[in-house]
């Protein structure tokens, strides 16, 4: 499903078979989706299905328990649990296939010899799939270690670029005062930028506004939070800078000397916006922005992120359990049940041909505008123990339309391609 037909360079975040396990939990089960830069993505599904793990899972809050995220270009998670499956089941094969050639050599210790080849044979190559996967783990783990040190090294580097030339010329000049101002704000720069992590490009809106503003913290001191922690100790830089995102999100600068609680939620969740958007991202998550607002507000903030999409250039994943929510503001949508991915599609195509039985009834979930459909409308509910029969034919994403996934089987396969060539 990596292999749509968009050309990759376009790609900005590319998820594949994440998987995030609590325990027992599979929270994230073998999610692969990607965002193109500039795109807003839609993600639903019900309450508990993993959209909120998902995005914790890309920002690093949790460690991925398997398969890989990769942010302009370079794998920002990698989850080792493949691999240590792998090692797993290779061995118990292995062992399946010795245990009856040792019993042969016993009966029959003429056979011993041949026996011997063979279970030789069997040992080699499961060294090698060890080796094979144990590679993988090195390099998933190394790739941990040092993204972020190969970031700075980068920002750097682009520093280095940039004052080394001014610094000779002031040298060259003569001139003592420019050289002095130079190579404070070259060295202040330079600290900044060891301190700089990829991940901060991309941010998240958290979806509770009220538990993620801390209670005894300034508006100013929440939406500089970041920026500090960056490495940010020119004041009067700070306060323009929460001044220029108070403004941006609609708010005053008056408001930077108060508390949260002297907030409504919509302004609450604007403060939540600001704080992200300070950071100078490429990417936000948005996880419910909107859920805990009234609806009159509702539309205030995602009208507010679409602006902000335009004016910044943002790329968003958007993170919704409503697909009336998504609908107008997502270019695709992808769909969540219990942790796995069950469609994927443009966000028209998913309103026009809803294959997956749980797309259904989401979508049967949405009251029409219209009084006389609203009145015929049928509640259409899901259940995957009636809907599919997965005991033999086995369910994968597969593309049954260019662009449009559904997680089926072989033969839901061939009745979804037919429902779409009527
Ligand atoms: N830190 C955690 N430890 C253990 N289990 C967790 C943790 N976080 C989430 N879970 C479990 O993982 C599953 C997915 O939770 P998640 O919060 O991602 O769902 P969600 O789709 O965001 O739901 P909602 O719409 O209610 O926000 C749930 O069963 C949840 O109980
Ligand atoms: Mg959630």
């Amino acid at each position: 499903m990596t292999e749509n037909n968009v050309k990759k360079d376009d790609v900005l975040l590319r998820v594949e078979h994440l998987c995030q396990y609590f325990g027992p939990v599979k929270a994230v089960d073998d999610v692969s989706f990607d965002i193109k830069k500039g795109e807003v993505f839609g993600l639903v599904g019900e309450s508990g299905c993993g959209k909120t793990t998902t995005g914790r899972t890309i920002i690093k809050l949790y460690e991925a328990t398997g398969g890989d995220v990769y942010f302009k270009g370079q794998r920002i998670c990698a989850g080792t649990l493949t691999y240590v499956n792998a090692i797993k089941e290779a061995r118990m094969k292995a062992k399946a296939e010795i245990a009856p050639l040792l019993a042969d050599t016993k009966a029959n210790p003429d056979n011993k010899a041949q026996n011997d080849e063979k279970i030789a044979a069997i040992k080699a190559s499961l060294a090698e799939v060890v080796n094979e996967n144990k590679a993988k783990i090195a390099s998933a783990r190394a790739d941990q270690k040092h993204i972020d040190k190969r970031y700075s090294e980068t920002l750097i580097a682009e520093l280095n670029e940039k004052y080394l030339p001014l610094i000779k010329a002031a040298e060259d000049a003569g001139d003592e005062d420019k050289l002095a101002a130079l190579s404070k704000e070259y060295k202040r720069e330079k600290r900044k930028a060891k301190k700089t992590k990829l991940i901060t490009q991309i941010q998240m809106i958290f979806q509770d506004p009220v538990a993620s503003l801390d209670p005894r913290m300034t508006v100013r001191e929440i939406i500089s939070e970041g920026l500090i922690i960056q490495g940010e100790t020119d004041k009067e830089k700070i306060n323009e800078k929460v001044y220029e995102m108070l403004e941006l999100v609609g708010l005053v600068r008056e408001h930077a000397g108060r508390y949260p609680h002297e907030f409504s939620g919509g302004q609450k969740q604007r403060i939540g916006i600001a704080r992200s958007v300070i950071m100078n991202p490429e990417m936000i998550i948005a996880d419910e922005p909107v859920s805990a607002l009234d609806v009159s507000i509702q539309a205030q903030v995602i009208n507010l992120l679409n602006e902000l999409k335009e004016k910044l250039g943002l790329t968003i994943l958007f993170i919704a359990h409503d697909l009336s929510v998504v609908k107008y503001f997502s270019d695709r949508i992808g769909v969540m049940y219990f942790g796995k991915m069950v469609e994927l599609a443009s966000s028209d195509e998913l309103f026009a041909h809803p294959l997956h039985p749980y797309t259904k009834s989401l979508l049967s979930a949405i009251p029409l505008p219209d009084p006389i459909s609203e009145k015929k409308r049928q509640r259409i509910t899901y259940n995957p123990l009636v809907s599919h029969d997965y005991s033999v034919d086995k369910p994968s994403m597969r593309e049954v339309a260019p662009g449009h996934f559904v997680r089926c089987n072989d033969k839901e396969f061939a009745e979804y391609r037919a429902m779409l060539a009527e």
